[in-house]
């Protein structure tokens, strides 16, 4: 058997180094660093004994026949949606999210569908492995959800081992690992849910999936920037990664893909979050349209763009004559220079006098939005303040403004679109530049904009002049 040896690992992006360091090179965070004992594992150590091991012979690409992949339908089809219409066997599938967000409550539905006999589908053997609650705590949420099925199997369990030597004796048809840290390789000396750990863990489940054609499903905690605790090779590992999101204050909740192998990463999936459980949302534009008020000057909605998911934001904007001599000047969700530059924008490109007011800039809903593209919504909604005229609720805006007052391109356009579309837009006026070089229709009414007077026109607040 090979030495062990200590390492240390950066706990937030999985960087590995032979000696401490107080600052991560990969991610450049501060006291991150863990010493991990690491034992090279072999493969047989990991699961994959079932794997294929005989030694493949390179096979011509036009050789290579497809057998026809039946998708497992849980039949809750936002679900089945986002997945890219169902669960592929072999698929090795991560759900992130907050905690209490519903991570449990999703997959102890969607369990609980493909194990019962609904709409003719045959009854799967689905084993629900928790590491975090007990059985009767699952059975506690199984009564409250109504859950009624024969064939969906709990082991409240944490040692990989035994849970691999439960799926060779039981042979489900989906698996579902709840979460992935609180499972541990015994032959791993670090605790669970450290980076080592959590790396063996996931191989060893992916060689099960793959090795068996199971599909499985990995629940992963978040961390507080909100990306998937544990290193960024857990998410190379698995085929599939969704995050499960929502605001405490709402009852909704969006099942995102981030990364997908067998489907697009353009779905996302919206649930409301009842005693009864997770009940599909089948129109989402008009949940998410119901919490922006309507007829009111100085509101418009984005699309703007995290990471690689675009999200629709409500910009607000309130300008008021100022009572004191020196305007007040507050930005919530966006960089308040980025908002100065823009106000002097307004007041030298179209002669809105903004000296003698108030202004106020806001993203509903407490995000925060870093990036360039929402800069002509947030000039538009500051204008729509001022002029006290209302921008229809099914205009969309996005684009970033220049200094000269044009409006410049911005990235992901047909993913904004997309969203926007979703979420039951009608109009979109965004950089004509962007416009010109969109490869796709879209049943979305286009308006191309070259500056930001052309904008405002556009969003119905400006008619040549004030
Ligand atoms: N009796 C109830 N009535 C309504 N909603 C409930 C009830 N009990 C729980 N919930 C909802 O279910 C959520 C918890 O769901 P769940 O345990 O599936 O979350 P989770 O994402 O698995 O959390 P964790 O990260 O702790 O595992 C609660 O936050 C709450 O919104
Ligand atoms: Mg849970």
């Amino acid at each position: 058997m090979s030495k062990s040896v200590t390492k240390y690992y950066c706990q937030e992006c999985g960087y590995e180094s032979l000696k401490w360091l107080g600052k991560c090179p990969g991610c450049e965070k501060w006291n991150t660093m863990v010493e991990e004992l690491v034992q090279p594992l072999s493969i047989s150590d990991r699961g994959a004994a079932s794997f294929s091991s005989l030694p493949q012979e390179p096979k011509l690409l036009s050789q290579i026949e497809l057998s026809e992949i039946e998708r497992l339908k849980s039949n809750l089809n936002e679900f089945d949606r986002v997945l890219g219409g169902g669960i592929v066997p072999g698929m090795l599938i991560l759900i992130g999210g907050d905690p209490g967000i519903g991570k449990s409550t999703l997959l102890l539905q969607v369990s609980s569908l493909l194990g019962s006999n609904v709409n003719r589908n045959k009854a799967k053997k689905v084993l629900y492995v928790t590491g975090e609650e007990s059985a009767e705590q699952i059975k506690l949420r199984a009564d409250r959800l109504n859950i009624k099925t024969d064939s969906l199997y709990i082991l409240p369990e944490c040692n990989m081992s035994y849970i691999l030597t439960q799926v060779e004796n039981l042979m489900p048809q989906m698996v579902v690992i709840d979460s992935i840290q609180t499972v541990y390789m015994p032959e791993v000396s670090s605790s669970p849910g450290s980076v080592s750990q959590i790396r063996e863990c996931t191989t060893a489940l992916m060689y099960l999936a793959k090795g068996k054609s199971i599909p499985i499903f990995v629940v992963g905690h978040v961390t507080k920037e909100g990306s998937i605790a544990g290193p960024k090779v857990l998410e190379h590992i698995v085929d599939t990664v969704l995050y499960f999101e929502g605001d405490e204050q709402y009852t909704y909740r969006i099942l995102r893909t981030i990364k997908n192998r067998f489907g697009s990463t353009n779905e996302i999936g919206v649930f409301e979050m009842l005693e009864t459980g997770l009940t599909e949302v089948n129109s989402p534009s008009a949940a998410f349209l119901s919490q922006k008020p309507q007829g009111v000057s100085g509101s418009v909605v984005t699309a703007a763009i995290e990471g690689t998911r675009p999200i629709l934001v409500e910009i607000q904007a309130l300008v008021t004559p100022t009572n004191f001599g020196l305007p007040r000047r507050e930005s919530f969700g966006i960089d308040y220079n980025r908002m100065s530059i823009l106000l002097a924008i307004l007041e030298k490109k179209i002669g809105l006098h903004l000296g003698q007011y108030d202004v106020f800039v806001n993203v509903a809903g407490g995000m925060k939005v870093a990036e360039p593209a929402v800069d002509l919504s947030v000039a538009c909604s500051v204008a729509s303040s001022l002029l006290d005229r209302v921008i229809p609720s099914s205009i969309i805006i996005f684009g970033e403004v220049g200094l000269s007052g044009e409006i410049r391109s911005v990235s992901l356009v047909e993913k904004r679109i997309e969203e926007a579309l979703k979420l039951g837009f009608k109009q979109c006026i965004l950089p004509v530049s962007n416009m010109e070089r969109l490869k796709k229709k879209t049943a979305i009414n286009l308006m191309g904009v070259g500056t930001l007077r052309e904008a405002l026109e556009a969003a119905q607040i400006w008619k040549g002049s004030a």
